[in-house]
């Protein structure tokens, strides 16, 4: 398996658009020996108060969020969608409450620090809790918006995170 080299982030070449909503992202986190990851398509990245960020959409009733909120970290894991496209639909459709998603996806987790991420990730973001707010009805201008989005008024969380290292396999870029 191909070793990971840190990448300065200005040299990041990625899409948000097509990684996120054609290829989709894991997010994981760890809380003591707990460690979960699901899918997600919601975030971004970018630059806010003068630090290099991503940011997600996290439901309340996902079991990753109870880990993102007990840790200071969460990594963002972007693997080839072709070659793990069932691991990456079942990742996202069962919770880590009732079972190791983990290991059912067979999935190798190495760490940055004490950071876990997948060592079949092709790019990984290591990102370090800046904010957490939660959205309510209110935040919309867009009424609409929250009711196809939200029909069970369980609205996201939208974390900040600060982008501490970036992590790319070192037979690309
Ligand atoms: C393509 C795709 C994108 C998803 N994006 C998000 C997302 O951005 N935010 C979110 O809260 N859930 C998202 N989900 C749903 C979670 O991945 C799913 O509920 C998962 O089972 C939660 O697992 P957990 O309970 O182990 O945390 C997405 C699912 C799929 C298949």
């Amino acid at each position: 398996m191909a070793k990971f080299k840190k990448i300065d982030p200005k040299k990041i070449y990625m899409n948000p658009f097509s990684d996120l909503d054609d290829t989709w992202m894991l997010i994981t986190a760890r809380a003591g020996e707990k460690i979960n990851t699901m899918t997600a398509s919601w975030g971004g990245f970018g630059v806010l108060w003068n630090k290099n960020v991503a940011y997600i959409f996290v439901r309340p009733q996902r079991y990753t969020r109870e880990l993102i909120d007990k840790s200071d970290y969460f990594s963002l894991n972007f693997l080839d969608h072709e070659l793990y496209k069932e691991e990456l639909e079942y990742l996202g459709r069962a919770s880590g409450r009732d079972e190791d998603k983990i290991a059912k996806a067979q999935l190798s987790v190495a760490y940055s620090s004490d950071v876990p991420y997948f060592k079949q990730a092709d790019k990984v973001l290591i990102c370090r809790k800046l904010s957490r707010q939660q959205i309510t009805k209110d935040s919309f201008m867009e009424k609409q918006l929250a009711e196809e989005n939200y029909p069970e008024d369980d609205y996201s969380i939208v974390y900040v995170g600060e982008l501490e290292e970036f992590l790319s396999k070192e037979d690309q870029n």
